[in-house]
């Protein structure tokens, strides 16, 4: 009776996960290890459970010790070189058949419904296909790998529409070339890459152990995108296979939460149930690494002068940014908006009254490692909402080499003529720049 009170207890504590991952597309990595497991047919259960619940699911299966196998029993001489297989033709056939069939298992594995099974009246529709575009990985060091490759593009919109069709999308570790070539990829590639081009909401990844273990061997529930990688630099053991797992999932949470993706979770996959835990409990099972928690759009202040310099001095040296000195920069700090990350400012940009209903937009500027995701929007609609807080009614922007990005967010061009006075006055005919409006709604 106890139990099933606490059964229902957490069922009614989930329903507030269940609305929030409705809909939310959800990128996961198989890795082949996590699909030799014997737990791997409970995490095929609880899977088919989100899908259930209205999660888009893009599952990225990987075949490491699988193709190894097959490449031992067919006896070819196999190369690595930096801890990577090169493949060559023959290889590459034998990596087709395991690959290929162990896709085929796994459709095999969500079309099953079995009456007293989990998976009964689930009624799932698997999409395989060549969402992802491949390159060569080249030459290094002199060596050719061949036919390993690496993720060019991957295809967001084909993905989307399968899973607006209630689709769960496979994809493997193999990419397709415009020549028509094979690629060999890492599974960890394709599902960081795929989890940033879909905008995903999370990137589940399965591992060798509970997430990330602290030097004491406690678990590290959560960490930001910077702090993993002070962990991740501090993982170096190669021989060991637990700790080379943790590692490469740990590049791709970091690689992922700092683009587009805002949560990473490791987990598991030999402990049963670790999936349902970590995605409807608030504690959790295993390692979340999110920006979230530990990115802020505030106001500058004084002490953020230093920070701001850093960030703007490579592109006042390429003349994408007018120079402002230290004096100029204290003494317009009040203008300043900054996204700051752990202590370090990833971001920043102004906006300076110029007369009583109109205001400038400048120096708005991220960080390089930080670009193009969303970051840019973020601050732009702070600044906006701060010149309506004024009283402006639009805002206007000079501008020598971002011209677009403005159009697209709803500037329009104007000439210097039609400036506000003392900006006219202002204006630096060397510079060139071109000058755009946007009227405030
Ligand atoms: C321009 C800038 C502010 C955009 O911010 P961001 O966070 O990188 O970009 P967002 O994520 O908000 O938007 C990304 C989109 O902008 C586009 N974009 C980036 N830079 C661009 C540019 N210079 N011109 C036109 N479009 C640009 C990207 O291609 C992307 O388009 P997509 O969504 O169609 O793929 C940023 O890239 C930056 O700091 N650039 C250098 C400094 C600069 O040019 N400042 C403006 C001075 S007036």
């Amino acid at each position: 009776m106890e139990n099933l009170t606490q059964y229902i207890d957490w069922f009614r504590h989930s329903s507030s996960y269940i609305n929030a991952h409705r809909k939310k597309v959800f990128v996961v990595l198989l890795t082949g290890e996590a699909i030799a497991h014997d737990n791997f047919s409970n995490i095929v259960h609880d899977i088919t459970l989100l899908h259930s619940l209205g999660v888009k699911l893009v599952l990225v299966h990987g075949a490491r010790p699988q193709i190894s196998q097959a490449l031992d029993q067919t006896g070819l001489a196999v190369h690595y070189h930096n801890g990577l297989r090169v493949t060559d033709a023959e290889c590459l056939h034998a990596i087709k058949h395991v690959v290929g069939g162990m896709s085929i298992d796994m459709e095999a594995q969500f079309s099953m419904g079995l009456a007293n099974s989990p998976m009964h009246g689930a009624d799932i529709k698997v999409s395989r296909g060549n969402f992802i575009t491949a390159r060569p990985l080249g030459i290094i060091d002199g060596v050719d790998f061949s036919l390993t490759g690496v993720v060019r593009k991957v295809n967001a919109t084909a993905i989307q529409q399968h899973l607006d069709k209630n689709n769960i999308v496979l994809l493997s570790n193999l990419g397709y070339s415009p020549t028509g070539e094979v690629f060999n990829l890492s599974a960890e590639e394709v599902a960081t890459e795929v989890a940033i081009a879909m905008h995903a909401d999370k990137l589940v990844l399965f591992g060798p152990q509970r997430g990330v273990m602290d030097a004491n061997n406690n678990l590290v529930s959560t960490l930001s995108p910077v702090a993993a990688g002070a962990l991740h630099e501090s993982i170096d053991d190669a021989n060991d296979q637990a700790k080379n797992g943790v590692r490469e999932s740990l590049a791709a949470a970091i690689k992922a939460s700092s683009k587009t993706v805002h949560r990473c979770h490791l987990i598991n996959f030999a402990d049963n149930g670790a999936l349902i835990e970590e995605l409807f409990t608030r504690d959790g099972n295993g390692t979340l690494v999110s920006r979230d928690n530990f990115e802020l759009l505030r106001q500058a202040s004084i002490e953020d002068v230093g920070g701001i310099l850093e960030l703007i001095a490579p592109l006042e040296a390429a003349g994408v940014l007018v120079h402002r000195s230290r004096e100029l920069l204290e003494a317009e700090i009040d203008y300043f908006k900054v996204i700051e990350m752990e202590g370090t400012i990833i971001a920043c940009a102004a906006i300076y009254p110029l007369d009583e209903d109109s205001g400038e937009i400048a120096c708005i500027a991220i960080h390089k490692d930080y670009q193009e995701t969303g970051r840019g929007d973020h601050l732009m609609r702070a600044l906006e909402k701060e010149a309506r807080k004024q009283g402006m009614s639009n805002v206007i922007v000079l501008t020598t080499q971002t011209a677009h990005w403005f159009m697209e967010r709803g500037f329009t061009h104007i000439e210097i003529a039609d400036l506000p006075i003392k900006k006219q006055e202002m204006y630096n005919y060397q510079r060139n720049s071109k000058a755009f409006r946007k009227i405030l709604s």
